[in-house]
């Protein structure tokens, strides 16, 4: 039994490289915890640093309450599986397993009982004579999992652990990792870049981006009230439509929403009217997943975008329609991917100029400090983060529907299930920390 606290934990390296930026998470007693973040951002760094192998550059590490900085790895009663395990070629499946114990001076007697139920437990109690080049990927995985959980850590650390397996395996010991997990009431961080391997699987998701932690909570927490532009762009699929929108005012009745041509209109009575309204006169950055769209015939009126469909996705369950509706889309650079190139570029100084507007008065002392990047300026001026383009609103249709690109589509919008975000990245809400 186990808890875990990061207080203000930063790491930098000896080459000026931030990894881990002022992290403070608590983990619970019994808790799942996933760390969602792309490639770099800081999440083995922060589970080396749990274990030992790293000591961080500020901040305090607390396991049940005491600090344990001062402690080496061995005495932190904690296991980590990693992504690139190495099990002992020579020896059997069962003495991989009984290997810590042995370490340990386990009596041999005990040692076979011990390893026979962690065995059991994984499902390969019938392979524990063969040698590690005898067994299937998914095998070796569990046998790298039984040697951790062997020791009865208070703490088991998983570092990507299924990333080298194909999808139908992954799925499979996915279910089987929490249900173990659970079953020996063990807390668990767990590291990913997969956001469905983290919604399906975690108690709760911490998602990072660049060494600082954008928001914690349960997956449906995360998914449904996402704190920043780039977590509601990181979770999902398809991805959520984020739509620059200008925001009028029409005071006690109504905010239109313009979106191009086209616009939305936010009653006074939703209640996060009054935080849009703040930004009367300015562009927000409008979220709406594809759950919020419904097709509606074309007569219909109301809270109804239209558009023209650009091109269908065929995933079997459901096909994707991506519509031309004339709005501009915000394409959050979550993944360090491509920046603006062309055209975009100019359209990207743009968007950043009416963001340094927001800015000018968000950094004048009175808000938080955005979590969408360390410094609030340079996320209004930094040109790689975000860049627009012309909106493709991802809608569900049935699958294989009747109908090809080029045809008009209307789509129905719950408005009580959009997310706002300022220019920083920031969710605005009602009531919003
Ligand atoms: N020993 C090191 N020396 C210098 N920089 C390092 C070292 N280890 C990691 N880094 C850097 O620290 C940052 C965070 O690395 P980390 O390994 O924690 O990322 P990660 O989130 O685990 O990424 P991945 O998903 O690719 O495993 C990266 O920029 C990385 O290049
Ligand atoms: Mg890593």
């Amino acid at each position: 039994m186990s808890t875990v606290s990061l207080k203000d934990v930063t790491k930098v390296w000896p080459d000026g490289t931030i990894a881990v930026n002022h992290v403070s998470l608590d983990v619970q007693d019994g808790e799942f915890l996933v760390l969602l973040g792309p490639s770099g951002c800081g999440k083995s760094t922060i589970l080396r640093m749990i274990a030992g192998l790293e000591d961080p550059t500020e901040g305090d590490i607390l396991l049940n309450g005491d600090p344990v900085l001062e402690l080496a790895p061995r005495d932190r009663s904690i296991a980590m599986v990693f992504q690139d395990f190495a099990l002992y070629p020579h020896m059997s499946v069962s003495d991989n397993i009984g290997f810590p114990l042995r370490l340990s001076g386990v009596e041999p007697s005990t040692r076979v009982d011990r390893v026979g139920d962690v065995a059991s437990a994984l499902g390969i109690g019938d392979v524990l004579g063969r040698k590690p080049s005898q067994l299937s990927g998914g095998q070796r995985q569990r046998v790298a999992m039984g040697r951790a959980i062997v020791r009865r850590p208070g703490l088991f650390l998983m570092d990507e652990p299924l990333s080298n397996l194909d999808s139908g395996l992954r799925a499979e010991l996915r279910a089987e990792i929490t249900g173990l997990t659970k079953e020996l009431g063990v807390t668990t961080m767990y590291v990913t870049h997969d956001q469905a391997e983290a919604l399906t699987m975690a108690d709760r998701v911490a998602i990072m981006r660049k060494g600082i932690l954008q928001d914690v909570g349960t997956p449906t927490e995360v998914y449904g009230r996402p704190a920043t532009l780039y977590v509601a762009a990181f979770l999902g699929s398809p991805r959520m439509n984020l739509l620059e929108a200008s925001v009028y005012v029409h005071l006690d009745q109504y905010i239109v929403l313009k979106f191009g041509d086209q616009s939305l209109y936010l009653p006074w009575s939703d209640i996060r009217a009054r935080a849009v309204a703040h930004y009367h006169g300015e562009r927000i950055v409008v979220g709406l997943r594809a759950e919020a769209l419904t097709p509606v015939a074309p007569e219909v009126q109301g809270d109804v975008l239209r558009g023209r469909i650009r091109y269908l996705e065929h995933h079997g369950h459901e096909s994707l329609a991506f519509l031309d509706i004339g709005a501009t889309a915000i394409v959050v650079d979550e993944m360090g991917a491509g920046k603006a190139e062309g055209e975009g570029g100019n359209a990207l100084r743009r968007f950043g100029g009416a963001l340094q507007k927001l800015a000018g008065r968000s950094s004048n002392g009175s808000g938080p400090q955005s979590r969408d990047q360390g410094d609030p300026a340079s996320v209004l001026t930094d040109p790689g983060r975000h860049h627009r383009r012309p909106a493709e609103l991802a809608v569900r249709l049935a699958p294989y529907p009747a109908i090809s690109p080029g045809h008009p589509l209307s789509v129905a919008v719950r408005m009580d299930m959009l997310h706002f975000f300022d220019g920083r990245g920031d969710r605005i809400d009602v009531g919003w920390r």
